[in-house]
């Protein structure tokens, strides 16, 4: 696996975690690719709830520590920021369902989605506040 290149937001912590975020959607998209192809076996399906439990036990994580920074220095668009978390957390409730129902098909269809809807937000949400979180320093 290479590099997962996504922007410096310029909280060290947050860089990590994003990292962190985007291998296991690469790890779940790498595991769903499969599934175009053929329907999983039983072992893959129990794969799939590991590495999809475990993305959206840190998303809700990262989501939570971001968002307590940001309104600890009063972020101007916070509200806005807050929004676009919702988005994810509602796509990954809706494909909690169908890892549970076993929708293969479905879950093969959303994968990319998700990677490209991540790495987007990175680059383009969270680096919209690297300027007020580095000149504050806690
Ligand atoms: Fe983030
Ligand atoms: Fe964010």
């Amino acid at each position: 696996m290479g590099n997962l290149s996504v922007s410096d937001v310029g909280v060290e912590q947050f860089n990590k975690d994003h990292q962190r975020l985007l291998f296991y959607v690469q790890e779940f998209t790498r595991l769903c690719s499969r599934f175009r192809l053929r329907t999983p076996f039983p072992d893959e399906w129990d794969q799939v709830d590991a590495i999809f439990s475990r993305l959206e036990k840190y998303t809700s994580s990262h989501f939570k520590e971001e968002e307590l920074a940001l309104a600890k220095i009063d972020y101007p668009t916070l509200a806005k920021h807050l929004e676009q978390h919702q988005l994810l957390v509602n796509m990954l409730a809706e494909l909690k369902i169908k890892v549970k129902n076993r929708e293969f098909q479905a879950i093969g269809a959303v994968k990319m989605f998700l990677m490209e809807w991540i790495t987007n937000h990175i680059n383009h949400v969270d680096t919209q506040y690297k300027p007020f979180m580095t000149s504050k320093p806690s």
